[in-house]
């Protein structure tokens, strides 16, 4: 494995498959994988998630978990963030942030002698990824071949980092979406812009929220012109009847995703949200020597 977890493509295949065997080697585990060891998790936008499953994840495995703001630190008040690296790293084993420019997570990375790994940037969300991947493996027992379709914002960084993950195992990646709403990465996907039409046949559908954070100025044309995309019963109906239903949380409910369809049958978005937990003890103790 990579020294860094930044983006999906850190990972080769080979590396997901083996954070999956740990994963399950790990579920409902307290060990001492981690003991001496102190992890700084960094950060600069709101987390329930991912703060408190990664503090969890590092507590279960018998390390230290050191949380905190981006504006408790000196970078709140300007110290570089190569500065911080430089001190954290005499400090700790491993910096996990959750940061708006990714570029930052690039500099962090590469001053830093200890792991740096992404907990959220503007391109990327690899940790939700590899969570939710985990639990379509969990559900539908299979990747290889399984049509996953994603409705809504296709520039979204989970999604991005989701679609990089599916396309190492060959699924079937539809993307519906306006035509100045698309991924902003490079991968094998499909744009079918009629949601009616993408979600035909789909094992498993997958929307996050229109308004990311740092976007709150576009809230209104986000809503105007994602509104045709929402994740509703009649768009379930129309996919196949074990569809499973997933959202990363938070979820705006009845904008981006109904309520009944959330609560529904098909929805395994809590098994989601535990999953980080187990999937991150793995990540942690693949990246930390
Ligand atoms: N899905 C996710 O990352 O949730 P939080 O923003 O609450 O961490």
């Amino acid at each position: 494995m990579k020294k860094d977890l930044l983006s999906i493509n850190d990972l080769s295949k080979n590396d997901v498959e083996k954070i999956f065997e740990m994963t399950d080697k790990l579920r409902n585990k307290h060990t001492s994988h981690l003991k001496g060891k102190n992890i700084a998790l960094i950060f600069q936008k709101p987390s329930t998630r991912t703060k408190i499953s990664f503090e969890v994840a590092i507590n279960q495995l018998g390390g230290n978990a050191i949380s905190l703001n981006w504006n408790e630190l000196q970078l709140g008040r300007g110290e570089t963030v190569e500065d911080t690296a430089r001190v954290l790293e005499r400090y700790v084993d491993s910096i996990v942030a959750r940061v708006f420019s990714h570029d930052d997570l690039v500099k962090m990375a590469k001053i830093s002698k200890v792991p740096v790994i992404n907990a959220l940037s503007d391109l990327e969300h690899p940790c939700q990824a590899l969570a939710d991947l985990y639990t379509i493996k969990q559900k539908k027992r299979k990747l290889t071949g399984s049509k996953i379709v994603f409705l809504g914002d296709g520039a979204n960084n989970t999604f991005h980092s989701l679609i990089l993950a599916c396309e190492k195992f060959d699924m079937d990646i539809v993307v519906s979406c306006p035509k100045n709403y698309k991924p902003e990465i490079r991968a094998n996907y499909k744009i079918i812009e009629n949601p009616e039409e993408a979600v035909k046949s789909a094992d498993i559908l997958y929307t996050d929220t229109w308004v990311s954070m740092g976007q709150e100025s576009e809230k209104e044309n986000r809503i105007r012109d994602l509104q045709n995309y929402q994740l509703n019963s009649k768009l379930v109906k129309s996919a196949k009847k074990d569809v499973i239903v997933m959202h990363p949380l938070p979820a705006h409910r009845n904008s981006e995703i109904t309520s009944d369809v959330m609560d529904g049958k098909h929805s395994v978005v809590l098994d989601q949200a535990e999953n980080r937990l187990h999937t991150e003890k793995a990540i942690l103790c693949l990246l930390i020597k």
